[in-house]
């Protein structure tokens, strides 16, 4: 019978040696790493498709199964051959800290639970606004991604704005439709957050944009105005510090004017963008973020983190307890404060939270942020440089620029249709995934599909911008022979 789980010293450390020299391995191929290997869903399913396993297998032979079925045909986001979403492939000193923080299991729900990672995260929270040059008051908490940094974000606006209507005991009953506004180009998490607010996804006022992607303020202040008259209850804006699709800044500073004189809470998705706001190349980009009364920032993307880890900055952090405090007894909430104790569960929506903030701490120790920083710069001067390559090539059409780092265009071929070229670049995204060697997706702009590169990875290289326009030509220049001749 065994008394634990745990494995003698020995067989302990000839495991975690094995599964290092797995690590080291994968990061040595990690530059022939494909963009997608197009295993079917049915193949994949079949290698884990099993009953509960009761007892346990040879470790070694275990190793060997995750590395065939789980490391080999991984996606590679963590490659320089990934231009899909917005992928950051993460660093080697995060994969370290996950492991030492899985060790200590520490849970940063309680001070006394975890001392050092609780102070630890709060010091993070603290970099992520000094990153951004926000307020030296601003707190906020870790969390799993943009999408709940931007619903955190919209809960605290929600809950403070309305403070005397006391919608966390009372619920929205009775009250006046809530009206958010946001630009047509912001990410579905808004949509998605005010679903779960009770707010309504019908009560996004979602404005037109310039040519350039940005919020028009003309449109803004007009649909506020019309709401008021209509009887609707405007409380928040949302601008993009960086959008999804093309990573426009929208004018933060104006969107600012118009939130304070309209007295509404000016919330900012920096998840995609706004940690480039501490590029001193791009900080004019950003005046006004500093107005802001909360602010999403994703370190999984621009921090070069493995998933999950984002966070929610807000202007004050009482926000936090104010908008998430609940006693109850069974964490100690009839027992003496203890004033000087931090508690997270207090100050937001989880109980039992891993330690995210740990490898965030660990990695800019140890790179310094000024190397993350020159990463940054160079994904941005590699976009540059995808753009110049598309202008150059004629079979491609350049559709999107932005500051940062995603570029739009499209396959033109020759001789072809406007419906053609709109037909053909959608056919490019699964002929792409197909042929594997390179993972880029597409979006619509402006009601034309165009594809969608990212470049936020610091593991590109000129070649890697080279290797992807070469494999796009080739696939494009095929799926237009295969309509041509149809
Ligand atoms: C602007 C913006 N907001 C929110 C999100 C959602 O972030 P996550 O995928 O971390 O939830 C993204 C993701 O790309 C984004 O670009």
């Amino acid at each position: 019978m065994h008394s634990s789980l745990d494995l003698s010293p020995e067989e302990f450390t000839q495991f975690a040696e094995s599964a290092v020299d797995l690590i080291t391995q994968h990061y040595q191929n990690l530059d022939q790493q494909a963009g997608f290997h197009p295993h079917t869903p049915t193949e994949v399913r079949a290698w884990f498709d099993e009953p509960l396993p009761l007892a346990g297998m040879d470790r070694e032979n275990l190793l060997e199964l995750v590395r065939s079925r789980v490391l080999a045909p991984a996606t590679g986001n963590a490659g320089p051959n990934m231009y899909a979403y917005v992928m950051s492939g993460g660093n080697q000193v995060s994969t370290i800290a996950d492991f030492l923080a899985s060790t200590i299991n520490q849970n940063v729900t309680k001070w006394h639970l975890a001392p050092s990672m609780t102070e630890i995260e709060k010091r993070v929270v603290k970099w992520g606004s000094e990153m951004l040059s926000y307020t030296p008051d601003a707190g906020g908490a870790l969390v799993s991604g943009g999408s709940e940094a931007n619903l955190a974000g919209l809960t605290v606006a929600r809950n403070v704005f309305f403070r005397d209507l006391k919608i966390g005991q009372e619920g929205l009953f009775g009250q006046k439709p809530f009206t958010v506004y946001c630009s047509t180009e912001t990410h579905n998490c808004t949509d998605k957050s005010l679903s779960l607010l009770g707010i309504g996804s019908n009560h996004l006022r979602k404005i037109s944009t310039h040519p350039d992607f940005t919020l028009r303020l003309d449109l803004l202040e007009q649909q506020i105005q019309n709401d008021i008259e209509q009887g609707f209850r405007p409380f928040c804006i949302v601008g993009n510090a960086g959008t999804v699709n093309t990573g426009a800044i929208d004018d933060l500073k104006g969107i600012a004017a118009i939130a304070e004189r309209y007295q509404l809470w000016f919330h900012v998705d920096g998840a995609y963008g706004g940690l480039a706001a501490s590029l001193p190349s791009l900080r004019q980009h950003y005046a006004g973020l500093e107005l802001a009364d909360s602010i999403a920032i994703d370190f999984h993307k621009w921090l070069y983190q493995p998933f999950e880890v984002a966070c929610i900055l807000v202007r004050d952090w009482s926000h936090m307890r104010e908008t998430y405090f609940k006693a109850a007894d069974y964490l100690g909430g009839s027992l003496p404060q203890k004033t000087d104790r931090f508690e997270f569960n207090e100050h937001y929506f989880q109980l039992s939270r891993n330690a995210k903030a740990f490898k965030v701490w660990m990695s800019l120790k140890a790179y310094g942020f000024t190397r993350i920083q020159a990463m940054m710069e160079k994904d941005i001067a590699l976009t540059r440089y995808l753009e110049q390559g598309i202008l150059k090539r004629p079979e491609l059409e350049l559709k999107s620029q932005s500051h940062l780092a995603i570029a739009c265009f499209r396959y033109r071929g020759q001789n072809l249709t406007e419906a053609q070229i709109d037909q053909l670049n959608q056919d490019m995204v699964p002929a792409l995934e197909k042929d594997g060697r390179v993972f880029i997706m597409g979006t619509r702009l402006n009601g034309q599909f165009v594809l969608r590169a990212c470049v936020i990875n610091h593991r590109k290289t000129e070649q890697s911008i080279d290797y992807l326009l070469d494999v796009v030509s080739d696939v494009g220049a095929k799926l237009a022979l295969e309509m041509k001749a149809k």
